[in-house]
């Protein structure tokens, strides 16, 4: 991976801030939990039962907040308020597998960089005593008597602040955006090619240059009918005859930073199944400007909802008004995952439903159980806008059971289901201004 578009000078300057930031931020949860250290340890490998086959390695979030490493397994961050913070870096003896190359990079200058060649070694660089070390790691992390305590007020407050992207990180997940685009494109003409869902999977890994390891999440690569099922992994080996409708739902990962994109496509052009996806695209455009300050994410989704209904109405599928469609749960049968969620070194990033960073849990909206984010917007903060509409039988089969099949044309909905569904799904960045889209652009650049 590189750093395209990314300055050095810049980059470094960025992560110099960063820095300071999640320095104070680690301060205060100190403060609050009654600690003197904060100890990250990366992770370690998980083997499989009764094998020895190690699963994909997943760093530990909090420790790649600190540091664009994601593949250093058994090393640590150490940090002591007011002293220069270290990185005990595990680099074993070891002609089985490629080791982490020495430390380098923007990061290496601001830390006291320890390299350990055996795990247990870390042991004599932790401070002392263990009972004043907040731990935030895995139970597996546990070494000698420090063992990860997780302690609640220090994970609440860091959870919490991480909501507000650092400049820094805006930079690395506007990259994580470009990195996908040449997966999206690719994709999009093996499926005009007539390739399966397994081969146009390849096509997107092959163009992003990472597999499954690497990237964020497993892609959501649908043909079809298969696009009514909203996480399908599954992946046929063969094309279906005729290849119909395609929805693809795929990131890319930059220095731990997720992007989550999704996009529909018809493969008749002049379909109304496109006009269809073109609708629901304008719409989600006009919804990312909702990603304003002030805003109640809840309220955003709801607005999506009403929305939606009212594309369904128009493309004849409801009966109903939009409002009596979402009174009804007529709205969620063909809309029935949330608008969206944090992103940002996870995926589905940490603390959406945060009330506070001491705690508590703002709720969804009665009827939406599948929301993830219900926080008040913020500048700094990063949520995807991802609206969708289906046709799901379970779903559908429910509102008729619900005693509501007079709010639906079924004709229509006969018309549409061969298409499974349609999603659309871009980052947006609150700002104190307009939101900052961060995917579109990225798209506008790669033709
Ligand atoms: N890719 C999973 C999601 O959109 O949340
Ligand atoms: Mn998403
Ligand atoms: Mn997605």
């Amino acid at each position: 991976m590189t750093t395209t578009d990314l300055p050095a000078a810049d980059i470094d300057a960025l992560y110099a801030t960063h820095l300071t930031t999640l320095k104070q931020r680690a301060d205060t949860a100190l403060a609050r939990g009654g600690f003197d250290h904060l100890l990250i340890p990366s992770g370690s490998l998980h083997y499989q039962l009764f094998d020895d086959r190690d699963y994909a390695y997943a760093v530990n979030p909090q420790f790649k907040a600190w540091l664009p490493l994601t593949r250093v397994p058994d090393s640590w961050v150490v940090y002591t308020p007011g002293q220069r913070p270290k990185v005990i870096f595990h680099q074993p003896f070891d002609y089985w597998h490629v080791v982490p190359g020495a430390p380098s990079g923007w990061w290496v200058e601001h830390f006291d960089i320890h390299i350990i060649r055996k795990p247990e070694e870390a042991l004599a660089l932790l401070p002392g005593p263990a009972t004043r070390c907040a731990m935030l790691g895995e139970p597996q992390s546990a070494l000698g008597e420090y063992v990860p305590n997780n302690p609640d007020a220090v994970i609440q407050y860091l959870e919490y602040h991480r909501a507000y992207k650092t400049p820094y990180e805006i930079a690395l997940m506007r990259q994580a955006q470009r990195l996908a685009v040449p997966g999206h494109r690719s994709a999009e003409a093996a499926f005009r090619e007539g390739k399966s869902e397994f081969g146009i999977h390849m096509a997107y890994c092959s163009a992003v240059g990472q597999d499954v390891g690497e990237l964020p999440y497993h892609n959501i690569v649908t043909l079809n009918e298969h696009a009514a099922v909203l996480h399908y992994t599954q992946l046929d080996r063969s094309a279906p005859d005729p290849s119909r409708s395609f929805l693809i739902d795929a990131g890319a990962s930059f220095h731990g930073y997720a992007s989550d994109i999704t996009r529909s496509y018809a493969f008749d052009r002049s379909s109304e199944f496109q006009a269809l996806i073109n609708a629901v695209d304008v719409a989600q455009i006009g919804m990312g400007q909702g990603v304003r300050a002030g805003v109640d994410y809840r309220q955003l989704h709801v607005n999506a909802h009403l929305t939606l209904m009212g594309i369904l109405k128009d493309f004849g599928v409801i009966k109903v008004s939009p409002e009596a469609a979402l009174a009804t749960g007529v709205s969620a049968a063909f809309f029935p995952h949330g608008l969206g969620h944090p992103i940002g070194l996870q995926v589905h990033d940490v603390a959406g439903f945060a009330e506070s960073d001491r705690g508590g849990k703002i709720p969804r909206p009665q009827g939406h159980p599948y929301l993830r984010m219900t926080r008040v917007l913020e500048p700094g903060m990063v949520v995807t806008i991802e609206p969708g509409l289906y046709f799901i039988d379970m779903l559908l089969q429910e509102v008729k059971q619900n005693g509501h099949a007079s709010s639906v044309n079924w004709a229509r909905v006969e018309a549409f289901r061969p298409y499974g569904g349609i999603r659309i799904e871009d980052e947006v960045h609150c700002t104190e201004d307009d939101p900052e889209n961060l995917t579109r652009p990225a798209f506008a650049e790669v033709r």
